[in-house]
């Protein structure tokens, strides 16, 4: 192995990632005193979160009645009951708190007449515990929230003194022998340099992993790399048998169209222009939540009353609305459809279909965002020194389907949580863990050895059978023969790693290089993905099983465990839902008859 100097830096926390989490964690930390580094692979403003059009859920009552426990029933009802109730009621009941700091942060949310945030109706979202009607509770900034929200957190978080590391990659977790994760080793991608950063804490903030797929929403540096490391540190992953499919992608080119196009209005229309959402889902129509409108999609489309030459895809119109609606709450999506459709949303409907949006499942943690390591008798055991939060965690709060404009909340609400727990456990006076030189001489060897492949597969062909593989084998709708097909492709993807060729040796900005690390962080999050898929046998959320059509609480209400070997080769075991919320009923909580398991219907 070639020899590598690095530099070293010591820091109380360091968090790996800058979008909503990555930026709510470090500007919490460094708010407090923590000497905090924020490493990320992209500008901070270019990290995913950026494109999260919609907006962010919370119990204001800006424009109607609402209680943050219809939030945490719609929250329940949208997981399928897999959720940990204690972490969702964390969620609902903190997100209001968390979006008006965000509004004293600087966020320049949209305006009703009197000045208040405005809110507007997003899928799932309901009130007096789905009894009523719809609710506008996602709180918006036109279609352009995650923007909006995280320019404001790096502004902030720069102001505090946290301290950025642009344009380094994050290449592994350093662990203790028994343990305690100590600092991250990364490659500064513009000049080739190599980095040790020790900490206190590690805040694992990297998002998802939707490029394991072929179409996806996400941009195309949603890797799963958080997963990827915690999977190589021995640690498991969670639930990652739930992929949400948005149903508005734009057809071919996979772009999110906001579902903020149908809570001001849009609606879905087939081949035979009916709005066929009201057959399906009588009281929301076209504001079911997302995993059952995906279905229905898919179903129309299947049945032949798909649109275009092919059949293939689905309308969404949007022309009825007044031109003041588009140009001001819906300014970005006009654009979007003008760009990657070729369509004038005032005159024509958009082609959508369901495309990859987003991972339910990740890194476990509990509410607090802290990695859980967990045993049979310890189920809810912390891995000293980690924390996951973002689509990189699962605390759960989506359990089996998210709603929409639940992430961005999310993000916020357990990157403030983060910072909080830090603020409790780390102790600015200690020194910074000495890194374990076993552990750090194990990342440059998997560095180097990557950096020298000389197999006979280019990264690209085997991301590609990776990212088909996904798409047709672990879809919407889902059968026992294409999860053991895809299943057996995926473990043939992760056998031919061993034939891995990469061309370009050198150190200074090596795209080939920096996309086979990422390769390498997929490939367990995909694994994982069609591992757990497989053997669940029921439906639930966005897990829609053609030969277990029923949800099985008996049998199935838990948590899916992934574990890897050195080889990509995974074993599953499982752990017990947390059903208990956080405050008794007597206290104020929900009464938890409320939230007790039921039929999901629309
Ligand atoms: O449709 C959207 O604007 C996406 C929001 C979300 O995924 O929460």
């Amino acid at each position: 192995m070639a020899a590598y100097e690095y530099e070293t830096h010591e820091y109380d926390v360091v968090v790996v990632g800058a979008g909503g989490a990555g930026l709510r964690a470090t500007l919490g930390m460094a708010e407090q005193g923590l000497r905090t580094a924020c490493i990320t692979k992209v500008f901070p403003t270019r990290s995913h979160t950026v494109a999260a059009q919609g907006g962010i859920a919370a119990s204001l009552s800006n424009m109607g009645p609402d209680h943050w426990q219809w939030h945490l029933y719609d929250t329940v009802k949208g997981s399928d009951w897999l959720g940990d109730t204690d972490a969702m009621e964390y969620l609902a009941r903190e997100a209001p708190k968390a979006v008006y700091e965000l509004e004293h942060y600087g966020v320049p949310f949209s305006r009703t007449e009197e000045g208040k945030i405005y809110q507007r109706p997003f899928g799932g979202h309901t009130t007096e515990f789905g009894e009523g009607p719809a609710v506008q509770r996602t709180c918006a900034a036109a279609d352009r929230t995650g923007h909006a929200i995280l320019h404001t957190l790096y502004g902030q978080s720069l102001k505090n003194n946290a301290e950025f590391y642009i344009e380094y990659f994050a290449i592994d977790l350093i662990m203790s022998d028994d343990g305690v994760c100590q600092g991250v080793l990364c490659w500064k991608l513009d000049d080739g340099t190599m980095h040790m950063f020790s900490a206190k804490m590690v805040v694992l903030a990297t998002g998802g992993y939707g490029r394991a797929y072929f179409s996806a929403t996400s941009a195309h540096t949603c890797t799963g790399d958080g997963g990827g490391m915690t999977a190589r540190a021995g640690l498991p992953l969670q639930d990652m048998e739930f992929v949400q499919f948005h149903p508005t992608g734009i057809y071919g080119a996979g772009c999110l169209i906001t579902e903020g196009a149908r809570g001001e209005g849009g609606y879905l229309t087939n081949s035979e222009g009916e709005r066929f959402m009201e057959r399906y889902a009588p009281q929301y129509k076209d504001l079911a939540p997302r995993d059952y409108v995906s279905r229905c999609m898919t179903m129309e489309i299947r049945e032949g009353r798909g649109v275009g030459a092919s059949g293939d895809h689905i309308h969404l119109n949007l022309n009825h609305l007044p031109k003041e609606t588009l140009d001001l709450r819906l300014p970005g999506i006009s654009e979007s459809a003008r760009v990657f459709a070729g369509v004038d949303l005032t005159k024509e409907p958009i082609p959508v279909l369901p495309t990859v949006h987003y991972n339910m499942g990740g890194i476990p943690t509990n509410y607090w965002g802290e990695v859980l390591n967990p045993t049979a008798d310890t189920p809810d055991a912390v891995s000293p020194g980690l924390m996951a939060v973002g689509e990189a965690g699962c605390a759960s709060v989506h359990g089996a389907n998210r709603l929409g404009s639940n992430s961005l909340i999310d993000l916020v609400v357990f990157g403030r949580a983060a910072a909080i727990r830090a603020g409790e456990i780390v102790d600015p006076s200690t020194p910074v863990p000495t890194p374990n030189q076993k552990s750090v001489d194990a990342a440059f060897e998997r560095f180097d050895n990557t950096r020298h492949a000389k197999g006979h597969t280019p990264t690209a062909a085997l991301r590609m059978e990776m990212q088909q593989t996904m798409q047709k084998d672990a879809a919407v709708f889902r059968a026992n023969d294409t999860l053991a097909e895809g299943k057996a492709k995926m473990d043939e993807v992760a056998a031919k790693w061993s034939d891995i060729g990469v061309t370009d040796r050198s150190l200074v900005w090596n795209s080939d290089l920096m996309e086979t690390l990422e390769l390498a962080n997929l490939i367990p999050n995909a694994v994982a993905t069609i591992t757990g898929a497989e053997a669940r046998k029921e439906s639930r959320g966005a897990h829609a099983h053609e030969d277990f059509p029923e949800r099985d609480d008996e049998n199935w209400r838990k948590h899916s465990l992934t574990w890897f070997n050195g080889k990509n080769e995974a074993r599953l075991s499982y752990r017990g839902v947390h059903l208990q919320p956080l405050t008794s009923h007597n206290d104020g909580g929900i009464d938890p008859k409320k939230i007790a398991p039921k039929v999901r219907n629309f």
